[in-house]
């Protein structure tokens, strides 16, 4: 939520450098954006509702400045307008700050320092103000330091202050990346933001700050002690955080899938093993994420279930406080996230933790906070995902946890089979005529309010993620529900020509689930099956390969690409759903 980035060093056109990585960060939010620098001893600022995308980096071109920084917003606190749009200023507009985060204690720190001298509505201004007031008698960096004492909540934020040469950043709970280049240093929400200039990074943690200027100073936000940080180097290529040929980036990772569950499954041995007796150990596993990727907890719950015969328990994060009194120092926690920054994914960390608890992690973005305070992390090699929808980063989610309840019995080889082949019939289906058939059936479909799904067994957990596939980027009212459910209540939601979509995989409750079809069927709904046999109550037949147990991983397939098709035959911008934003990082 909000991207904020930071650049200083030896370019010249330092503000064409800021606004260009802004539009490498828009997915995290783009109600709005801005940014500024220091421009002769004058604070320079461009700051309005609308796209960063949309912005000529031409028109920055010509402002010839080494140090600046900017913000794309997800509104949480005032409404989206120029004004609530960052950068925020102290009265005299020589402090400005970006943030990404909430500070919760904000209106209290507004009255304190006089109100009537706010002019947005954000809580985000208050720190501006506040550094302000601890500048008067304390150099820029001492100013900061007691500023972020002040506040509550969750922030990263990036400070400038005209005439001082030098950019100042600070994180407690939200993510900020500090890219080291050649004589220049970037500060950004998330890495593609910078991948074109440097792949060495620092990350910052929590309670830390760092200084930026003719180098890197870290310093702990509590002591302003100096601290010794880690170089990493970035694996990603800046290319795989572009669109490339596609239109969007959501088309683009779905068809990545070609190889990410290659990738996905190139694990080291010892570290699956690891995982696997750790959960076999357990008394008490838990699997937990939020949205997507808890729906990708759920299929483990049933791959651990039919594969190792091992009872685990899915909680979505944002709820797995309430399983604290089941929590001891044997339990196990194993969380998934594409971004390794949710904040209720980090919430159910910490619970565990107080309870003694272990926590794993399954991750795509490796050295994200998950990765970090995860006492073992998997990282899934989906390289970046961009979309607001998470397509490629599920399926490969799904195939670890396979592959992690194949080694629980001791048939990791089996397992990598299994996976090696959906993988060859995954890049086999995403193929031109297969998606023009997707796009014929979502011609047929989308002017439909409402569409329902349904799914068995470890297909439930792809109905409910289909549901939020089809809610997020096309707004069509879709409902997952399990096969055998309907007849207890949502049946009778479907009327003449309502979209049911049936995921029917070749197993033993595939009758059960074309029972349930048919029943739909009888209501007049419009039945689309996808399954790797046809069948008579199928309307329309969208046929994929028969990989036995690992089924969900291609039966999701078409339902993204449906998804994907309707929001654009509907004239929206799937990569950038209204009111979403990619990684959530606010409870
Ligand atoms: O980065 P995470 O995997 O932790 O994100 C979790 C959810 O916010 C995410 O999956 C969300 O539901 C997606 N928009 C779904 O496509």
């Amino acid at each position: 939520m909000c991207g904020i980035f930071g650049y200083l060093g030896k370019k010249d056109n330092a503000m064409e450098v800021v606004v260009k990585g802004l539009q490498k960060l828009e997915y995290r939010g783009y109600d709005s954006w801005g940014v500024t620098s220091d421009l002769d001893g004058e604070l320079f600022v461009e700051k309005k509702v609308g796209k960063v995308s949309e912005v000529k980096l031409e028109d920055f071109r010509d402002k010839k400045t080494s140090i600046a920084m900017g913000h794309t917003r997800w509104a949480t606190h005032g409404g989206v307008t120029d004004a609530n749009a960052h950068p925020h200023f102290d009265t005299e507009r020589k402090i400005a700050v970006v943030h990404n985060g909430i500070i919760e204690n904000f209106q209290e720190l507004k009255e304190e320092l006089g109100k009537e001298n706010f002019v947005s509505d954000t809580d985000t201004e208050v720190i501006a103000h506040l550094i302000a007031k601890y500048r008067k008698d304390n150099p820029f960096k001492e100013a900061v330091l007691k500023a972020v004492k002040k506040l509550k909540g969750r922030f990263a934020i990036v400070v400038l202050n005209v005439g001082e040469n030098y950019l100042i950043a600070a994180r407690r709970g939200s993510p900020l990346i500090v890219g080291i280049g050649d004589g220049e240093y970037f500060l950004a929400s998330d890495i593609p933001a910078f991948l074109e200039y440097t792949q060495d990074v620092n990350y910052l943690d929590d309670n830390e700050m760092v200084v930026v200027d003719g180098g890197v100073e870290f310093l702990n936000l509590e002591t302003g002690e100096p601290i010794k940080k880690r170089l990493v180097n970035i694996d990603w290529q800046a290319e795989s955080a572009e669109k490339g040929e596609y239109d969007h980036f959501m088309l683009k990772e779905i068809m990545e899938q070609k190889e990410t569950i290659l990738r996905a499954i190139n694990q080291d041995e010892d570290d699956i093993m690891h995982v696997a007796q750790k959960i076999r150990d357990s008394r008490g596993c838990f699997l937990s994420g939020c949205g997507t990727a808890g729906k990708m907890c759920m299929a483990g719950e049933y791959f651990f279930s039919m594969i190792a015969h091992r009872h685990v328990n899915y909680a979505p994060s944002s709820e797995f406080k309430i399983y604290h009194h089941f929590l001891r120092p044997e339990s196990l926690l194993v969380v998934i996230s594409q971004s390794g920054e949710t904040a209720d994914v980090l919430e159910a960390m910490n619970v565990a933790r107080s309870k003694g608890a272990k926590v794993l992690s399954l991750v795509n973005v490796e050295g994200s906070t998950i990765a970090r305070q995860s006492d073992f992390s998997l990282h899934i090699k989906a390289g970046p995902e961009k979309a607001v929808a998470s397509t490629k980063a599920s399926t490969s989610q799904m195939a670890l946890l396979l592959l992690i309840a194949t080694a629980m019995i001791g048939e990791l080889q089996e397992g990598r089979r299994i996976l090696v082949d959906v993988a060859s019939k995954i890049n086999d289906i995403l193929n031109p005529r297969f998606l023009t058939y997707i796009k014929s059936v979502a011609e047929k479909i989308k002017d439909h309010e409402n569409a329902y799904i349904i799914g068995k067994a470890e297909n439930y957990p792809m109905a409910l993620e289909a549901a939020i596939k089809i809610q997020e980027v096309s707004y069509v009212h879709a409902q997952g529900f399990a096969a055998g459910e309907l007849k207890h209540g949502p049946i009778a939601l479907v009327t003449e020509g309502t979209p049911c979509i049936s995921l029917v995989a070749n197993d033993e409750v595939r009758q059960d689930v074309i029972n349930n079809t048919i029943e739909l069927k009888a209501r007049g709904a419009y039945i689309i099956g996808i399954s790797p046999e046809n069948d008579d109550v199928f309307d329309e037949w969208i046929k994929v390969p028969d990989v036995g147990v690992a089924s969900p991983l291609v039966n999701i397939i078409p339902i993204q690409l449906l998804a994907y098709y309707i929001a654009v035959l509907r004239g929206l911008d799937p990569d950038m759903p209204r009111n979403l934003a990619k990684s959530v990082t606010v409870k």
